[in-house]
């Protein structure tokens, strides 16, 4: 387990950016943190890092965006049971492209074996990246 101490949203973006780069193409890589920790300034940094220009927001009413059919931004925030997370077909995912999950705890039994863990903590601008 290594540590990387940001002082920004955009030195936890670039941070992102680069971990992204030793990414493989069918990676799951598990976002953990509080409530406006920073997990999502996480996944846009790592989209970008994949080479994806296209603008990053939070999923909202499909718990799952789209990027370059290649990766697939998960916000798992809202979703109640693992067995409404198949029937969105939320599982259907893992083995097309990179999948970096927020609130996965709220899928955990459906994850696959091997997923990666970046966890993001602190307060006040600073931020702790666990990876
Ligand atoms: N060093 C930092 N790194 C990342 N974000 C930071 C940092 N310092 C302050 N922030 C702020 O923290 C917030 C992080 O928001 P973000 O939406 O990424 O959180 P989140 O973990 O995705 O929350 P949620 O669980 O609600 O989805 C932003 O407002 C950002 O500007
Ligand atoms: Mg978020």
């Amino acid at each position: 387990m290594a540590v990387f101490v940001s002082h920004s949203e955009r030195e936890t973006f670039l941070w992102a950016k680069e971990y992204a780069k030793g990414l493989s193409p069918f990676d799951v890589v598990l976002l953990k943190g509080e409530m406006g920790a920073g997990k999502t300034i996480l996944a846009k940094g790592m989209i970008a890092g994949m080479g994806i220009s296209d603008e990053v927001t939070s999923p909202t009413y499909a718990y799952v965006n789209e990027y370059g059919g290649r990766v697939f931004h998960f916000d798992c925030y809202r979703v109640e049971s693992e067995a409404q997370a198949l029937g969105l077909g939320l599982a259907d995912y893992f083995g097309r492209g990179v999948c970096i999950i927020e609130w996965s705890e709220n899928i955990a039994g459906l994850l696959p074996a091997g997923a990666k863990v970046v966890k993001i903590s602190g307060e006040e601008g600073v931020r702790e990246i666990e990876f």
